[in-house]
């Protein structure tokens, strides 16, 4: 990495599925007029390719040379963001859960993470990123300049998967989405690689009891207090 691109600051919003690391994110990065990291997508698009690929959610060698070449653009609408894979927009497959599920088991593989390192450090770019996921402040931007660790309780976050994915008119319930958060919670903390767990100099924000836009409050309160103490 160039000492210029080391140079741009980065906020890491880190923490797991449904905590609303993903909207704060991206709400903080329109705010602050900061590129955006969703880390997430590209494990979820290495699971999308692999699915339509027929390949296996264990054969590390196959999924490590997948994430190595993907061919992947990110882009943003008026809501949200647009992806396409191989040229062909996929966003609507991203959330479902059995690319959850595909995802995490990847996301496990050091072949993966590995082949996944370059691509999410490139989204650092001036004047600044916003980057969301698990390890972005332990793995990918040790130096952010912001750690923050956004969680919530399994109960708090599947109800809001579950009305996210009803929302979309997927037909879900409520209780097998909770058991599925449970056991991606327990793949994710205890995998032997970038395991899900707050870096020792994050912020850690518990938003059970809390909106989105308190949740920003708190995050641009962080910032702006760094960027007094500069
Ligand atoms: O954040 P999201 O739920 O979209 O991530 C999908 C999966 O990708 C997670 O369950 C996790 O296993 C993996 N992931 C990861 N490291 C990241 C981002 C996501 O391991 N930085």
């Amino acid at each position: 990495m160039s000492a210029q691109q080391t140079s741009v600051p980065v906020v890491a919003i880190d923490g797991p599925g449904g905590s609303g690391k993903g909207t704060v994110a991206m709400r903080l990065a329109q705010d602050l007029g900061w590129h955006f990291l969703d880390s997430g997508a590209l494990y979820r698009l290495v699971a999308v390719a692999a699915m339509d690929r027929g390949i296996a959610a264990d054969d590390e060698a196959a999924l490590g040379r997948l994430a190595e070449g993907l061919d992947v653009n990110f882009g943003v609408s008026g809501d949200g963001m647009l992806v396409l894979l191989d040229g062909n927009y996929i966003t609507g497959r991203l959330r479902s859960e059995p690319v959850s599920a595909f995802s995490s088991r990847a996301a496990a593989l050091p072949a993966v993470r590995a082949a996944l390192v370059r691509r999410q450090r490139a989204f650092r770019k001036p004047p600044g990123l916003v980057a969301d996921g698990r390890d972005m402040g332990s793995v990918i931007f040790p130096d952010a300049r912001l750690k923050v660790f956004l969680t919530a309780s399994p109960d708090a976050r599947a109800a809001r998967r579950y009305k996210q994915l009803k929302e979309k008119g997927e037909n879900v319930n409520l209780s097998r989405l909770l058991e599925e958060i449970r056991k991606r919670d327990e793949r994710d903390s205890s995998r032997a690689i970038s395991p899900l767990k707050p870096a020792p100099d994050a912020h850690i924000i518990d938003s059970t009891e809390m909106s989105i836009d308190d949740v920003l409050i708190i995050v641009h309160g962080l910032f702006q207090g760094l960027s007094a103490d500069d």
